[in-house]
């Protein structure tokens, strides 16, 4: 059996993420892929009676290290009942947030511990780094503007309520995520139409599956060693 390909979408509020990801899964599909479509946090049962706790607001008070705990917690499980068996079996995960969006919300904004925060992210993803991340990157007003439309007059949740300032650190330790990860990461300038968002989204991806086909596992356990 071959592997499949493992995609991450990253970016600050509004950067339309949600959007992309739906129209890329369609391009694929239709290219004949088999495709899975999830998010974090949440994505599978476990990881989405966390989601719930966390967006709520309702961890707050555990203090933002234990707060990056549950999202670890959300993504070990997410990691081990989806995005694993789907890749093993040859499928292409699109995941909306993964491991960037807690370097950048807990790590960063949230001023963690380096150490702490690697040790983390190290037993949660357990070596399933993805593929290939791309980094929708739009100005903070922009984000704003588009994230406070889309809510309509909904409240926001407790990630959105942030000010500017963190808003501005999240795009640049997003920035610096993908300079310094340039064979994972692609910045993609969200404030371009929908349609060159698109195009652009969908020329990394083939760039991906060209660079690396599809390998059989036996192949794939040599390269691992
Ligand atoms: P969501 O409603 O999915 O927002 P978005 O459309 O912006 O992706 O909410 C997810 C929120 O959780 C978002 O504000 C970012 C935050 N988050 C973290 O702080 N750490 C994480 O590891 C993840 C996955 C998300």
């Amino acid at each position: 059996m071959s592997r499949g390909y493992f995609i991450t979408f990253e970016g600050g509020e509004g950067a339309g993420k949600s959007t992309q990801i739906e129209r890329v899964a369609e391009t694929l599909r239709r290219a004949g892929h088999k495709i899975v479509v999830t998010r974090e946090p949440g994505g599978s049962t476990g990881a989405e009676a966390v989601r719930h706790v966390l967006l709520s607001g309702a961890a707050e008070a555990l203090g933002p290290a234990m707060e990056a705990v549950l999202f670890a917690a959300a993504r070990a499980d997410h990691v081990d009942r989806v995005i694993r068996p789907a890749v093993e079996r040859g499928d292409i995960v699109l995941c909306d947030r993964f491991m960037d969006s807690s370097r950048v919300y807990q790590g960063v904004t949230g001023a963690l511990d380096k150490t702490f925060m690697t040790a983390l992210e190290r037993v949660t993803v357990d070596g399933m780094v993805p593929d290939l991340t791309l980094v929708l990157d739009l100005p903070v007003e922009a984000g704003m503007e588009r994230a406070a439309a889309r809510r309509g007059g909904e409240t926001a949740d407790r990630f959105e309520k942030e000010d500017m300032d963190i808003q501005q650190r999240r795009r640049a330790a997003y920035l610096e995520i993908a300079e310094a990860e340039p064979e994972r990461c692609v910045v993609i300038d969200a404030s371009a139409s929908p349609d060159a968002v698109a195009h652009a989204i969908a020329k990394a991806v083939r760039a991906l599956i060209r660079s690396k086909p599809a390998q059989p596992e036996k192949q794939l356990e040599k390269a691992g060693d």
